[in-house]
């Protein structure tokens, strides 16, 4: 097989307006020439990274529009929006598995050559650990009206399933589908480099644990235990049993 020529067409610095249009040029020069990978499988994780950036910078800038929609109570255009950002955590939460197809050993090769990088510093990671906190800004402003209304009223004694409610549900959404990832990507971490492994900073990978613990919102998470408990006020801290079936 000529693998050359194929590998030429993988440039894609051809004229069409497909390549010119997605700028594939650049966007194809963006891993190592084969001659530099350490390994093959060294491609496919630079390209699993590289694809997790990118859906990264996407889902930024849409909580950023999101944001804005938000403070114009435009609520069917946000929820448009965080369903995009939805579908985009999803992938990237699937895609990781991508990288349990490498032996630890292939992936040891690699490690020798990411200096003492760390996934701590993806630009796209930095903005989303950021952003949360002025979409909770806004949905304050705009749907809690400043403090006016309350979160228990959403959910529980003006329940009425409106759009501040379907904003929250939203809100919470994004909050778990990150927490999906970390774990996920904590997972990955146990089967490439083992449990108890240290970083390349010389870190505990364990110290990633109160990172999957952080949760965006807890108000969110709050107001669902405190209907639990108001629920459950009734029967006491642990419940009868049913009766028998007659
Ligand atoms: C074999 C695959 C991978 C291994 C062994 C691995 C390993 C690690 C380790 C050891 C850390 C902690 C580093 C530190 O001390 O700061 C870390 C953090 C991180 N990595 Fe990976 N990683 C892998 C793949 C990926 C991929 C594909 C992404 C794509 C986005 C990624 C994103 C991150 C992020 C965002 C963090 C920070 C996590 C947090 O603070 O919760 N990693 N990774």
């Amino acid at each position: 097989m000529d693998r050359q020529y194929y590998l030429d067409i993988l440039r894609g610095n051809g004229q069409l307006d497909y390549e010119i249009y997605l700028n594939t040029e650049n966007l194809l020069a963006c891993q190592k020439e084969p001659e530099d990978l350490c390994n093959p499988d060294e491609l496919m994780f630079m390209i699993v990274h590289q694809v997790e950036e990118l859906w990264m910078k996407l889902i930024a800038n849409t909580l950023l529009d999101i944001s804005e929609e938000m403070l114009a109570r435009r609520s069917y255009k946000v929820l448009t929006l965080f369903r995009r950002v939805e579908i985009c955590q999803r992938l990237m939460d699937k895609q990781l598995i991508v990288l349990e197809t490498m032996s630890p050993k292939d992936y040891q090769e690699i490690r020798l050559l990411l200096g003492n990088g760390s996934g701590q510093e993806s630009p796209g990671f930095r903005v989303l650990l950021k952003l949360p906190a002025d979409l909770w800004a806004c949905f304050h402003k705009i749907y809690l009206e400043d403090g006016k209304t309350t979160l228990e009223q959403i959910y529980d004694s003006q329940y009425s399933h409106d759009d501040a409610y379907m904003v929250a549900e939203a809100l919470a959404e994004f909050d778990e589908q990150f927490q999906k990832f970390r774990h996920s990507h904590m997972q990955l971490i146990y089967r490439s480099i083992g449990v108890d492994a240290k970083s390349l900073k010389g870190r505990p990978v364990e110290i990633l644990r109160s990172g999957m613990a952080q949760k965006f919102f807890p108000d969110l998470w709050q107001v669902r235990a405190d209907m639990t408990d108001r629920w459950g006020a009734s029967y006491g801290k642990k419940r009868q049993k049913l009766p028998p079936k007659p």
